[in-house]
């Protein structure tokens, strides 16, 4: 067991382990402590000079970031001393700052303008021409730089050394002409959190920026079900919409970081395509229609529910509790790997949320969720079948879901119980019915570590109170 040590911080006692980052021990404990460069999933700079603390003993300040925690110390960043050594510190980020916020997509969460704000440097005291750097400069993977705003903290060059090892970045020129210089185009499958880790401006999301002011955002704190990893993230959104997602700190499963693909999960949530009631196919196009008359047709049927790896541990036990004693066939439909199994950071080549718990409920029911039943299933579909298919949230293999979906041709009636009408392939069914999306439901799936993660509901775009299982309650009807 790690030794712990107890010091004084601003005289709150504080306790953490011997020789750990003095910086992260105040921050863990609710001490505002100004700091641009550090970060706990980077090796530590010390280059912003802003996390000044005084000790008692040691003649001089120094940066809180670059030491550790030690039994008895006295640690203060309260003191006149401290509070003008950040100010000076500060005028000296600020000399070539734009301080353009009103049209900068940081502002509201922005490290410069936070501190500016509380330490009263509203006014540029730079008396000479500011020096200007390019201002939109497109450096790949939805990134983009504004080379002025940088405060050259060297969090982003770190993030594609220590973490990508992709090496992208780097800083060029001395002093005042020092600038982030982009070796070659972002190209890792990680370089969002980049805009997530750059406490300014400087490096904002092309497919975030403009869109929304973060201070209308609320944020919903789930899961990316994106593949079997499951990373912690937040979900912003409003009543307008879901807007982006970022990762939450997790560690246990993603640290501080999630992937580029898993900030896309957002896309089908809120937007024109969203299905909100039933509606039928009337030849090709897609019409609201009550969903009493998919019930009246499915009557005398057999049904027969294909169910989807994305669904949560409750909603799968609901669905087999309505169904037990009553005759339905069920099978399970299992997304194809993607790519490597596992890209040695987080990604995974499996991309079923919640494969683990969909077998588990499955087995529990008595059903079999091997690709065989599935199989058996689509080899007896005939003209008297009412088929259920539950379309998954994110498909990245369109080809291998038409596949299944031309093995239902011969259903008399085939539904899509989905999202939205999202996919060309949804072309083929009589009808649509809506269910909830992940960030419109409370549950858990289980990841590839089996252990449990949280789905939690935010705001409601489309029809939520209809889940699959309602859906379930036709059986025998
Ligand atoms: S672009 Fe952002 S993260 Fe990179 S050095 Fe500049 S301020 Fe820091
Ligand atoms: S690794 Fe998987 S679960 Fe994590 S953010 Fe990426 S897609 Fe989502
Ligand atoms: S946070 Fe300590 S020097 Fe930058």
């Amino acid at each position: 067991m790690t030794e712990k040590v107890k010091f004084k911080w601003n005289g709150k006692e504080i306790e953490a382990d011997k020789g750990s980052n003095l910086l992260k021990a105040a921050l863990d404990n609710g001490i505002e402590v100004a700091h641009y460069c550090y970060h706990a999933g980077l090796s530590v700079a010390g280059v912003c000079r802003m996390c000044m603390v005084e000790q008692d003993g040691v003649p001089r300040p120094f940066p809180a970031c670059n030491a550790s925690c030690g039994e008895g110390i006295v640690v203060r960043n309260d003191t006149p001393k401290i509070k003008s050594s950040i100010e000076a510190t500060l005028s000296f980020h600020l000399l070539n700052h734009p301080l353009d916020c009103p049209v900068c997509d940081q502002a509201g969460e922005c490290g410069l303008q936070d501190y500016y704000m509380k330490h009263g440097q509203y006014d540029s005291q730079m008396v000479d021409k500011k020096v200007h750097k390019d201002k939109v400069q497109d450096i790949g993977r939805n990134v983009m730089l504004d080379a002025e705003r940088c405060i050259l903290c060297s969090r982003c060059t770190r993030f594609t050394e220590e973490v990508t090892k992709t090496h992208e970045l780097g800083i060029l020129n001395r002093g005042d002409h020092a600038e982030i210089t982009v070796n070659e185009k972002l190209k890792n499958n990680y370089a969002q959190n980049l805009v997530d880790i750059c406490p300014v401006g400087a490096l904002t999301s092309k497919d975030f920026r403009f869109k929304q002011r973060v201070w209308f955002l609320e944020e919903v704190q789930t899961t990316c079900i994106g593949c079997e990893t499951g990373c912690s993230v937040k979900v912003s959104e409003n009543k307008n919409g879901a807007f982006r997602v970022k990762p939450s700190y997790d560690h246990e499963v993603n640290g501080h970081w999630m992937c580029d693909d898993g900030r896309n999960i957002y896309k089908h949530v809120s937007g024109a395509l969203r299905l909100f009631g039933a509606q039928e196919n009337l030849n090709g196009l897609f019409v609201p229609v009550d969903e009493f008359k998919t019930h009246q047709l499915a009557k005398g049927k057999t049904l027969k529910f294909i169910l989807s790896t994305g669904l949560t541990n409750q909603e799968y036990e609901k669905f087999f509790e309505k169904i037990k004693g009553k005759s339905a066939q069920v099978a399970l439909y299992v997304l194809p790997n993607q790519g490597e199994d596992f890209d040695g950071l987080l990604t995974r080549g499996d991309k079923n949320p919640n494969l683990r718990g969909a077998r588990k409920a499955f087995e529990d029911a008595g059903y079999d969720s091997s690709q065989n039943a599935l199989d058996k299933l689509l080899s007896s579909v005939s003209s008297n079948d009412a088929i259920f298919v539950v379309v998954p949230e994110i498909i990245y293999n369109e080809d291998h879901f038409n596949t299944l979906i031309s093995k239902v041709e011969k259903a008399g009636l085939k539904i899509a119980l989905t999202h939205g009408e999202t996919l060309s392939t949804l072309r083929a069914f009589d009808f649509l019915l809506p269910i909830p999306t992940f960030v419109e439901k409370n549950g858990d799936i289980i990841n590839f570590q089996n252990k449990k993660r949280a789905l939690r509901s935010g705001i409601s775009y489309g029809e939520t109170s209809k889940d699959v299982s309602y859906y379930a309650g036709w059986v025998n009807l």
